[in-house]
């Protein structure tokens, strides 16, 4: 009798998952997160992806992720665990039950580039950001690396020359005394030249460049972005459709932002503070018209730690011209709402790549304040998009 002998199946390779970032409180997060999810000691709570009917062939499960990354920080990933933790964004008692896995992504994050002690010509540090992709993807047999920007939010844009076409932007990047990017949209570019598809969770230039996103086109690559949507956001996307449903017309939608945290005090710096209203701004007047006043004001306030307190006070008419109002205040720990929707992303995003999807994902325009390839701000709609397009993939 011959002894049947079943065929063995080929070994899955795993994705890595590149954070630019990586040692801030979002990507610490995600990491301690990830972690903590394939020990078993936690659930994926505040995770998309576990509630949407993902094919195991397409999409990565959590499992299938090699974390790496780059920061201009020196602080390990285990210390700053520590720290948001003692903060109240993760349970202490995670971090023995996690320590190995700390420690294996700390050793893989690579230095970013910080325009302040970096003098050299761009170029030079865009070549060695593709070399560092390089080195990961082969250290660890990775079949392809996302890259997700988490690093500190960059001053919008308009205060940056704007690369209207990739040619200009190679010219420029090859002079040697070119230092004209902003380091989101070189870490991208370093990124997009590596075959790595990319994920903006920032306000940042980064992915908005037109000859960056050209980039991404002529690369065949996928990308989404910008500027997560975790709080004051979400809950406008979901509110303001039900006043434009039932007939109610809002005449003004003020916010107020308190912020603690290292991201509060960079956004209510005056500055950096730009990026955040005008995309805010810009999904409520999709939502409700361009006649809808909607001050809003961005506070930091060191003593709130890692949280995040909003206050929004919405003036409407409603029949015979009745005045009426709606409040309504929310308070979250802002690392926790964003960690799960940046491992979401890396899954969705690493099957977009895998499924051969290029250019903008604007599916994924739920997760985003901004949302690229989109204008469609609706949340529902957003989700029910969503849903479809893993199922089209699945
Ligand atoms: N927290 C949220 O809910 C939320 C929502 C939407 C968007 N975002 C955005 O996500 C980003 C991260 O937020 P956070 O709270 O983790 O901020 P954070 O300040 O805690 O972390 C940012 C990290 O980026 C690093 N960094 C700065 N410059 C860098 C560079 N040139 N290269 C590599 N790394 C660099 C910093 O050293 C730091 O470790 C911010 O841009 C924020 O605006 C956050």
């Amino acid at each position: 009798m011959t002894r049947q002998t079943s065929p063995r199946q080929p070994r899955r390779r795993q994705i890595g998952l590149w954070l630019i970032g990586a040692r801030g409180s979002v990507a610490t997060t995600a990491i301690c997160g990830l972690a903590a999810i394939r020990a078993g000691v936690t659930d994926a709570t505040g995770c998309v992806t576990d509630s949407l009917d993902l094919s195991s062939a397409v999409f990565p499960g959590w499992g299938d992720f090699v974390v790496g990354g780059q920061d201009i920080a020196p602080t390990s990933l285990e210390k700053e665990a520590g720290r948001l933790a003692a903060a109240g964004v993760l349970p202490q008692s995670i971090l023995p039950l996690i320590a190995d896995e700390l420690r294996a992504a700390d050793a893989a994050i690579r230095p970013g580039y910080d325009p302040v002690t970096d003098r050299g010509p761009q170029a030079h540090a865009a070549a060695r950001q593709i070399a560092d992709l390089e080195r990961f993807k082969q250290a660890n047999d990775l079949a392809s690396v996302v890259v997700v920007n988490v690093a500190a939010a960059e001053p919008p844009a308009a205060d940056w020359p704007e690369y209207r076409e990739l040619d200009a932007l190679t010219r420029i990047l090859a002079s040697p005394a070119a230092r004209s990017l902003t380091p989101s949209s070189l870490a991208i570019y370093a990124a997009l030249q590596a075959g790595c598809p990319v994920v903006d969770f920032t306000p940042s230039p980064g992915l908005s460049l037109p000859a960056i996103t050209e980039l991404a086109q002529q690369r065949g690559l996928p990308y989404a972005g910008r500027d997560g949507k975790t709080g004051q956001t979400l809950l406008r996307t979901a509110l303001a459709p039900m006043f434009a449903a039932r007939g109610l017309r809002v005449l003004s939608w003020s916010g107020t932002n308190l912020l603690g945290g290292e991201d509060g005090a960079n956004l209510a710096d005056l500055g950096q503070a730009r990026g955040e209203p005008q995309a805010k701004a810009r999904g409520l007047t999709a939502l409700l018209g361009p006649d809808v006043t909607a001050p809003l004001h961005v506070d930091y306030v060191p003593d709130l730690g890692e949280r995040k307190v909003v206050w929004d006070y919405v003036s409407f008419e409603g029949f015979l011209g009745t005045r009426m109002s709606l409040q309504f205040n929310w308070d979250g720990y802002d690392a926790a709402l964003s960690a799960p929707l940046v491992l979401d992303l890396a899954r969705l995003v690493a099957g977009a790549h895998r499924a051969g999807e290029t250019g903008p994902l604007s599916e994924l325009g739920f997760f985003f304040k901004d949302p690229l390839g989109s204008t469609e701000h609706r949340l529902a709609e957003q989700a029910a998009a969503l849903s479809q397009w893993v199922r089209r993939l699945s």
